[in-house]
């Protein structure tokens, strides 16, 4: 559950985060390989990073995420979890890796919102983050 100081800090945000989802996520990606090109080799699919589809879909169901929890305080969205789990599982990635994504994901959301991202929009977002990764 989302805690009550993040809540209206995520509301706030949501718009503005999900309009940029789409200039976030290739710096994002950018970020990541140039740092870990061995998750391009047998992880990330190339042709899915090519067509552009995918790389939304990891940025997009985190703010997908944060709309569910904010409209629904006491459920997750569990198919969404599923598929996602289901899909990770598949890969072999193991939970060691989500504080890389963290990294590099957070890193692209700080540059592309400059000063609008203070330290309490990075915490609530960090909240979000987590709690779906855990998930
Ligand atoms: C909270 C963190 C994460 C979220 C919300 C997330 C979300 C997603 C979503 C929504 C998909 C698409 C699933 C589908 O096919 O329907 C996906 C696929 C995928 N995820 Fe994640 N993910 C996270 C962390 C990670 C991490 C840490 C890695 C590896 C370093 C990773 C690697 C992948 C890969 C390789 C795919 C398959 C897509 C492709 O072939 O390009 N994800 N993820």
């Amino acid at each position: 559950m989302l805690s009550e100081k993040s809540r209206p800090v995520i509301e706030q945000t949501i718009g503005v985060i999900a309009e940029r989802i789409p200039a976030i996520t290739p710096e994002f990606y950018k970020s990541m390989f140039n740092a870990r090109p061995d998750l391009l080799d047998g992880m990330f699919s190339r042709s899915n990073q090519k067509n552009g589809t995918q790389p939304q879909a990891l940025a997009g169901s985190i703010a997908a995420f944060a709309s569910h929890l904010l409209n629904n305080p006491d459920s997750y969205p569990d198919e969404v979890l599923s598929r996602v789990a289901h899909k990770h599982a598949s890969l072999g990635l193991l939970p060691e890796e989500y504080p890389t994504v963290h990294e590099h994901l957070f890193g692209a959301i700080a540059a592309d919102l400059g000063d609008a991202a203070t330290p309490e929009v990075v915490a609530a977002w960090d909240e979000v983050y987590w709690l779906m990764a855990d998930a």
